[in-house]
C-alpha cells in the first residue's frame, strides 16, 4: 500500500477558463484545505512540456506559466500548503517519461480521444510530443508516487491510461514499485461546455474568445459572452430531465449551479420558467461576484513576477526532492 499523495496539473498554453477553475483548481484548493494537516502531499504544476506539444510563442509561454501560477495562488492555492511548480523545472518528469515511452503501446496512444481532437485530420503533421503526451503525464504523476489525480472529466482517459502504464510497468519488472492512481472527478461542473457550441468543451485552446470565459476577463466582457451565448428559444425546465436534449441550456445552467455550489435541480427550483433573457443576466452577475476578487488578485500578483518565480522555484526544489529516490529506484529496477 502507498502514502496518498495527490498531483494534477494545467498547461499553461493561454489564460486560464472558467473550465479550467470549475474542473479543476476549485478541487486542488478543496483537496490542499483537506489534506495539508494529515500530513498527505499536494502537488500543483504548470504543465509547460505539455503545452509546447502544439506550438507556443516563448515570451508568451513564460507570461501563461507566470500568469498560472497567479492563478492558482489567487484562487487559494498556499505555497505553504501545497508545492506549486513548473515541470520543466524537475528534469526527473522528462526521464521518467522515457522509460515510460517504452513500456506504453502505440496502439493505446492511438486510442486516445484528446490526441484524435486535437491532431485534427492531419494526424502526419502533429507532433511526436502530442501523440506521446500520454506517457509523459503518466510520469508527471507516478515520479510522485502520486494516488489520488483531480481533473476534469476530458483528462480521464489519460488517467486510465497512466493505470494501465503503472500496471504494466509493475507487470514487466515483477515488482510493485508504482501505485495505481485513481482520478477524481467529481461535482457539477467536470465538463463545462464551449459558450458557442454545446458539444465542445470550454478550452484556453479554443481560438474563439467568445467561447470561453477567462479568469482575467472584466465585468463588460463577461456580461457581454454571457449574452451572445448560444441557447435556445424555449423557458428554463424546472426539473433536471428538462435539460436532457437541450445541451446549452443545461451548460449555463450547470455553470451557474457550480458557481453557487448547489446542484442542477435546487438551481431549477428557483430559475425554472425564466427565459434566457431573465436568466443569463442572473448568470453574468453570479460569474462577476465569484472572478472579480481571484482576477483582481491575479493582476496584483503579476506585479511582481520575481516573487511567483521564488516560489516556483521553491516548489520545484521541494518537488526534486521526492522525485529523486522514485527515479533512482526505477532506474535500479530497469536495470540501469
Ligand atoms: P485546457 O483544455 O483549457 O487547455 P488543460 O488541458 O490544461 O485545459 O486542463 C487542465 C485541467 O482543467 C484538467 O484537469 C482538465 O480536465 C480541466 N479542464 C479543462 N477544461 C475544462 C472544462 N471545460 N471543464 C471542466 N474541466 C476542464
Ligand atoms: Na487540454
Amino acid at each position: 500500500t502507498f502514502q496518498p499523495r495527490i498531483f494534477s496539473g494545467i498547461q499553461p498554453s493561454g489564460g486560464l477558463t472558467l473550465g479550467n477553475y470549475l474542473g479543476a483548481i476549485r478541487r486542488f484548493v478543496d483537496m490542499q484545505e483537506e489534506n495539508a494537516d494529515r500530513g498527505i502531499e499536494t502537488l500543483y504544476c504548470m504543465v509547460d512540456q505539455h503545452a509546447i506539444t502544439v506550438w507556443q510563442d516563448p515570451a508568451a509561454l513564460t507570461r501563461n506559466t507566470r500568469e498560472l501560477a497567479a492563478g492558482y495562488i489567487a484562487a487559494g492555492l498556499d505555497p505553504n500548503k501545497s508545492i506549486l511548480f513548473n515541470q520543466s523545472q524537475v528534469a526527473a518528469h522528462a526521464q521518467l517519461a522515457w522509460i515510460f515511452n517504452c513500456v506504453a503501446r502505440m496502439g493505446w496512444m492511438q486510442r486516445m480521444t484528446q490526441w484524435k481532437d486535437k491532431a485534427g485530420k492531419n494526424q502526419q503533421n502533429a507532433s511526436l510530443g502530442l501523440f506521446a503526451y500520454p506517457a509523459l503525464m503518466a510520469a508527471d504523476i507516478l515520479i510522485y508516487h502520486a494516488t489520488h489525480v483531480p481533473v476534469g472529466e476530458d483528462q480521464k482517459q489519460h488517467v486510465e491510461l497512466t493505470r494501465d502504464i503503472a500496471i504494466k510497468f509493475n507487470h514487466d519488472f515483477g515488482v510493485d514499485f508504482f501505485p495505481v492512481p485513481e482520478p477524481v472527478i467529481e461535482g457539477a461542473a467536470t465538463r463545462v461546455m464551449s459558450l458557442r457550441d454545446g458539444a465542445r468543451k470550454m478550452s484556453k485552446s479554443d481560438p474563439s474568445d467568445m467561447a470561453r470565459i477567462n479568469m482575467t476577463d472584466d465585468a463588460d466582457a463577461i456580461a457581454s459572452k454571457i449574452r451572445k451565448a448560444r441557447t435556445d428559444p424555449d423557458a428554463l425546465p424546472s426539473e433536471a430531465e428538462g435539460l436532457a436534449e437541450r445541451p446549452e441550456a443545461r451548460n449555463l445552467v450547470n455553470i451557474y449551479a457550480a458557481l453557487s455550489d448547489r446542484s442542477i435541480a435546487e438551481v431549477l427550483t428557483e430559475v425554472g420558467g425564466k427565459q434566457f433573457s431573465e436568466f443569463k443576466p442572473m448568470l453574468s452577475e453570479l460569474a462577476v461576484a465569484k472572478l472579480a476578487p481571484i482576477s483582481s488578485e491575479m493582476a496584483r500578483l503579476m506585479e511582481t513576477p520575481d516573487e511567483i518565480d521564488a516560489i516556483l522555484r521553491n516548489g520545484a526544489d521541494r518537488a526534486r526532492t521526492i522525485a529523486a529516490p522514485v527515479l533512482k529506484k526505477t532506474y535500479e529496477i530497469v536495470g540501469m
